[in-house]
């Protein structure tokens, strides 16, 4: 049974995008009090550096895409940056805690004009999507030339004794907090959900073929996250 529990299948592909619309419409209350205590606030960190990463000009237009909460879309504003907020999970959204104007879409069909954005973020959000390719090239579509992409996302160590320590604390103590403090199958999900990322190379690839260049990957905290910044040719 237990066996059975921990090989439970990830969503299907044609079950994704509900699957994971509902479960962060069910996690959203307590989304941001779980972040803080399983990463050990290490997530705050982790965004202040994407956004020292991405340097926004003072009154630029940033879409935070797969905004959640709004964590990413407070730095950028404390940046002095004018964020906007999309994401498709209602529940997320009521749970929104900036001032940044909102869209509830699908990040895959994003409901803005050409080339009419300073630039964009994705925090943790990479994974969830049904497909990364339409992802990138809607977000190189509504990026203005010269403009810059930062995506945060979690990562697998390449330490070996970091990635074993890691790797339980993410399969077996996250869906146990998570349990008692919120939903057991979502955060048995979010860890395992790893395994929808491409490799390094891939997503260099898929970025490159999406018309962004220059891309840069920053490994965070050991390598249980990463930062990869990428500016749409001109
Ligand atoms: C792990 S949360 C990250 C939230 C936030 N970016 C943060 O840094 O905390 C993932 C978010 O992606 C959103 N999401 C997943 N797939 C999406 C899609 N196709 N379109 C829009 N939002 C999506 C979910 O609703 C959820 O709010």
């Amino acid at each position: 049974m237990g066996q059975n529990r921990r090989q439970d299948p990830l969503p299907k592909l044609s079950e994704k995008e509900m699957t994971v619309k509902k479960m962060f419409d069910r996690i959203a209350p307590k989304y941001d009090f779980l972040n803080r205590l399983i990463t050990f606030r290490l997530d705050v960190v982790w965004r202040k550096e994407t956004i020292k990463q991405l340097k926004p000009a003072s009154g630029s237009i940033i879409l935070d895409v797969a905004c959640g909460t709004g964590d990413l879309c407070r730095a950028l504003q404390k940046a002095g940056a004018e964020p906007i907020g999309l994401d498709f999970s209602r529940g997320m959204l009521i749970s929104f805690n900036s001032i940044a104007p909102l869209i509830n879409a699908d990040a895959l069909k994003i409901p803005l004009k050409n080339s009419s954005l300073d630039g964009a973020t994705c925090g943790f959000a990479l994974r969830n999507f049904v497909d990364i390719k339409p992802f990138l090239s809607e977000v190189s579509r509504v990026l203005k030339p010269g403009s810059q992409l930062a995506i945060l996302e979690v990562d697998q160590p390449e330490n070996k004794l970091i990635r074993i320590g890691h790797s339980f604390y993410f399969s077996k103590i996250v869906p146990f907090i998570g349990k008692i403090f919120s939903d057991k199958e979502a955060y048995r999900y979010l860890p395992r959900s790893v395994v929808y990322l491409p490799s390094e190379n891939e997503l260099h690839k898929l970025l490159k073929n999406s018309g962004f260049s220059e891309v840069q990957k920053i490994r965070l905290t050991g390598g249980i996250a990463q930062l990869l910044i990428a500016q749409k040719q001109n």
